[in-house]
Protein backbone atom coordinates (compact mmCIF):
# COMPACT_ATOMS: atom_id res chain seq x y z
CA UNK A 1 0.00 0.00 0.00
CA UNK A 2 2.90 2.45 0.99
CA UNK A 3 4.72 2.31 -3.08
CA UNK A 4 1.38 2.55 -4.14
CA UNK A 5 0.99 6.15 -2.49
CA UNK A 6 4.14 6.83 -2.83
CA UNK A 7 3.75 6.15 -6.80
CA UNK A 8 0.55 8.04 -6.91
CA UNK A 9 2.76 11.01 -5.27
CA UNK A 10 5.47 10.83 -8.04
CA UNK A 11 2.85 10.84 -10.92
CA UNK A 12 1.50 13.55 -9.36
CA UNK A 13 4.64 15.55 -8.69
CA UNK A 14 5.74 14.79 -12.40
CA UNK A 15 2.76 15.90 -14.14
CA UNK A 16 2.30 19.02 -11.94
CA UNK A 17 6.24 20.05 -12.67
CA UNK A 18 5.63 18.98 -16.35
CA UNK A 19 2.47 21.55 -16.45
CA UNK A 20 4.31 24.68 -14.91
CA UNK A 21 7.14 23.76 -17.61
CA UNK A 22 5.40 22.38 -20.75
CA UNK A 23 8.03 21.11 -22.85
CA UNK A 24 9.71 22.88 -26.07
CA UNK A 25 8.46 26.28 -24.28
CA UNK A 26 11.66 28.61 -23.98
CA UNK A 27 12.40 29.95 -20.29
CA UNK A 28 10.96 32.88 -19.11
CA UNK A 29 11.34 36.21 -20.88
CA UNK A 30 14.16 38.20 -19.86
CA UNK A 31 13.67 42.38 -20.09
CA UNK A 32 13.75 43.24 -23.42
CA UNK A 33 16.18 45.87 -24.35
CA UNK A 34 15.00 48.61 -26.61
CA UNK A 35 17.93 49.34 -29.59
CA UNK A 36 18.43 52.45 -31.63
CA UNK A 37 19.02 52.40 -35.19
CA UNK A 38 21.16 54.54 -37.51
CA UNK A 39 22.04 54.66 -40.62
CA UNK A 40 20.70 51.32 -41.21
CA UNK A 41 22.97 49.68 -38.33
CA UNK A 42 22.73 49.11 -34.54
CA UNK A 43 26.04 51.38 -32.72
CA UNK A 44 25.54 49.49 -29.81
CA UNK A 45 25.24 46.48 -27.88
CA UNK A 46 21.61 44.88 -26.67
CA UNK A 47 22.30 45.82 -23.36
CA UNK A 48 25.68 47.08 -23.07
CA UNK A 49 26.54 43.07 -23.42
CA UNK A 50 29.91 41.61 -24.62
CA UNK A 51 29.93 38.95 -27.56
CA UNK A 52 32.00 35.60 -26.77
CA UNK A 53 33.24 34.04 -30.37
CA UNK A 54 32.82 30.56 -29.19
CA UNK A 55 29.48 30.67 -28.23
CA UNK A 56 28.41 32.23 -31.08
CA UNK A 57 29.92 30.23 -33.11
CA UNK A 58 27.83 27.14 -31.30
CA UNK A 59 24.52 29.23 -31.84
CA UNK A 60 24.89 29.59 -35.58
CA UNK A 61 25.13 25.93 -36.63
CA UNK A 62 22.07 25.04 -33.29
CA UNK A 63 18.79 24.08 -35.06
CA UNK A 64 16.70 25.44 -32.13
CA UNK A 65 18.70 28.74 -32.00
CA UNK A 66 20.03 30.65 -34.65
CA UNK A 67 19.59 27.88 -36.88
CA UNK A 68 21.51 30.11 -39.28
CA UNK A 69 22.78 27.20 -41.50
CA UNK A 70 19.46 26.41 -42.46
CA UNK A 71 19.77 29.03 -44.70
CA UNK A 72 22.92 30.18 -45.18
CA UNK A 73 26.67 29.07 -46.08
CA UNK A 74 29.16 29.54 -42.74
CA UNK A 75 33.04 27.90 -42.66
CA UNK A 76 31.90 25.80 -39.88
CA UNK A 77 34.21 22.86 -39.96
CA UNK A 78 32.24 19.18 -40.24
CA UNK A 79 29.32 21.07 -42.02
CA UNK A 80 28.26 19.81 -45.60
CA UNK A 81 24.94 20.96 -45.46
CA UNK A 82 23.46 24.08 -45.92
CA UNK A 83 21.22 26.30 -47.21
CA UNK A 84 21.43 28.34 -49.99
CA UNK A 85 18.05 30.59 -49.80
CA UNK A 86 20.77 33.46 -48.19
CA UNK A 87 23.85 34.86 -49.01
CA UNK A 88 26.76 33.01 -48.20
CA UNK A 89 28.53 34.51 -44.78
CA UNK A 90 31.96 33.73 -45.32
CA UNK A 91 33.99 36.85 -45.09
CA UNK A 92 30.38 38.64 -44.16
CA UNK A 93 32.72 41.25 -41.65
CA UNK A 94 35.02 42.05 -44.99
CA UNK A 95 31.87 43.81 -46.59
CA UNK A 96 29.30 44.62 -43.12
CA UNK A 97 30.75 46.57 -39.83
CA UNK A 98 29.60 44.74 -36.40
CA UNK A 99 27.06 47.57 -35.99
CA UNK A 100 25.36 46.79 -39.81
CA UNK A 101 25.54 43.01 -38.84
CA UNK A 102 23.50 43.88 -35.76
CA UNK A 103 20.78 44.78 -37.52
CA UNK A 104 20.73 41.97 -39.79
CA UNK A 105 20.55 39.49 -37.01
CA UNK A 106 18.25 41.99 -34.91
CA UNK A 107 15.53 42.62 -37.73
CA UNK A 108 16.59 42.60 -40.97
CA UNK A 109 13.20 44.00 -41.74
CA UNK A 110 14.22 47.57 -41.27
CA UNK A 111 16.43 46.69 -44.55
CA UNK A 112 14.08 44.20 -47.00
CA UNK A 113 10.20 44.75 -45.88
CA UNK A 114 10.05 41.36 -47.27
CA UNK A 115 13.01 39.48 -45.63
CA UNK A 116 12.29 35.49 -44.91
CA UNK A 117 15.33 36.10 -42.18
CA UNK A 118 13.91 35.46 -38.85
CA UNK A 119 13.85 38.92 -36.62
CA UNK A 120 16.48 37.46 -33.80
CA UNK A 121 15.53 40.21 -31.65
CA UNK A 122 12.83 42.53 -33.11
CA UNK A 123 11.07 44.10 -30.70
CA UNK A 124 8.49 41.81 -28.68
CA UNK A 125 5.51 44.47 -28.40
CA UNK A 126 5.25 44.78 -32.47
CA UNK A 127 5.34 40.89 -33.69
CA UNK A 128 1.77 39.90 -34.68
CA UNK A 129 0.31 36.61 -33.51
CA UNK A 130 3.23 35.38 -32.14
CA UNK A 131 4.12 31.25 -31.70
CA UNK A 132 2.44 29.72 -28.17
CA UNK A 133 5.29 30.13 -26.02
CA UNK A 134 6.71 33.13 -27.51
CA UNK A 135 4.35 35.83 -26.10
CA UNK A 136 6.86 38.90 -25.17
CA UNK A 137 9.65 36.98 -26.29
CA UNK A 138 12.67 37.49 -28.81
CA UNK A 139 13.75 34.67 -30.56
CA UNK A 140 17.00 34.69 -29.68
CA UNK A 141 18.41 36.62 -25.51
CA UNK A 142 20.69 39.79 -25.92
CA UNK A 143 23.63 37.84 -25.05
CA UNK A 144 23.18 35.24 -27.26
CA UNK A 145 22.88 37.80 -30.89
CA UNK A 146 26.14 39.61 -29.28
CA UNK A 147 27.73 36.11 -29.34
CA UNK A 148 26.84 35.13 -33.09
CA UNK A 149 27.92 38.87 -34.14
CA UNK A 150 31.14 38.31 -32.06
CA UNK A 151 31.66 35.33 -33.94
CA UNK A 152 30.58 37.06 -37.61
CA UNK A 153 32.94 39.42 -36.70
CA UNK A 154 35.79 37.21 -37.31
CA UNK A 155 34.52 35.73 -40.79
CA UNK A 156 37.24 37.87 -42.35
C1 LIG B 1 14.92 31.56 -43.17
C2 LIG B 1 16.21 31.85 -43.74
C3 LIG B 1 17.22 32.61 -42.91
C4 LIG B 1 17.70 32.31 -41.66
C5 LIG B 1 17.27 31.19 -40.72
C6 LIG B 1 18.73 33.29 -41.39
N1 LIG B 1 18.86 34.16 -42.43
FE1 LIG B 1 20.21 35.67 -42.62
N2 LIG B 1 19.41 36.22 -44.39
C7 LIG B 1 18.42 35.53 -45.06
C8 LIG B 1 18.17 36.18 -46.35
C9 LIG B 1 17.15 35.73 -47.40
C10 LIG B 1 19.06 37.28 -46.43
C11 LIG B 1 19.23 38.26 -47.59
C12 LIG B 1 18.67 39.62 -47.25
C13 LIG B 1 17.20 39.57 -46.99
O1 LIG B 1 16.44 39.07 -47.82
O2 LIG B 1 16.82 40.00 -45.90
C14 LIG B 1 19.83 37.26 -45.18
C15 LIG B 1 20.82 38.18 -44.87
C16 LIG B 1 21.69 38.07 -43.81
C17 LIG B 1 22.84 38.92 -43.60
C18 LIG B 1 23.33 40.02 -44.53
C19 LIG B 1 24.12 39.31 -45.62
C20 LIG B 1 24.68 40.20 -46.69
O3 LIG B 1 25.39 39.65 -47.56
O4 LIG B 1 24.41 41.39 -46.69
C21 LIG B 1 23.45 38.49 -42.45
C22 LIG B 1 24.71 39.05 -41.79
C23 LIG B 1 22.66 37.38 -41.94
N3 LIG B 1 21.61 37.14 -42.80
C24 LIG B 1 22.96 36.67 -40.79
C25 LIG B 1 22.19 35.62 -40.30
C26 LIG B 1 22.47 34.95 -39.06
C27 LIG B 1 23.67 35.23 -38.18
C28 LIG B 1 21.48 34.02 -38.88
C29 LIG B 1 21.28 33.10 -37.70
C30 LIG B 1 21.28 33.74 -36.39
C31 LIG B 1 20.59 34.10 -40.02
N4 LIG B 1 21.05 35.09 -40.86
C32 LIG B 1 19.47 33.31 -40.21
C33 LIG B 1 17.76 34.40 -44.62
C34 LIG B 1 17.96 33.78 -43.39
Amino acid sequence: MKTVTTLIFLLFVSTSASAAEPEGVPPPPEAYCKWEMTNYSIPSPLCGLKGEVPRGEKLVSDAAKGNCLACHELPIKGVEAYGTVAPPLSGIANRLSEAQLRLRVVDSRHLNPNSIMPGFYRDPSLINRPGKGYEGRTFLAAQDVEDVIAYLGTLK
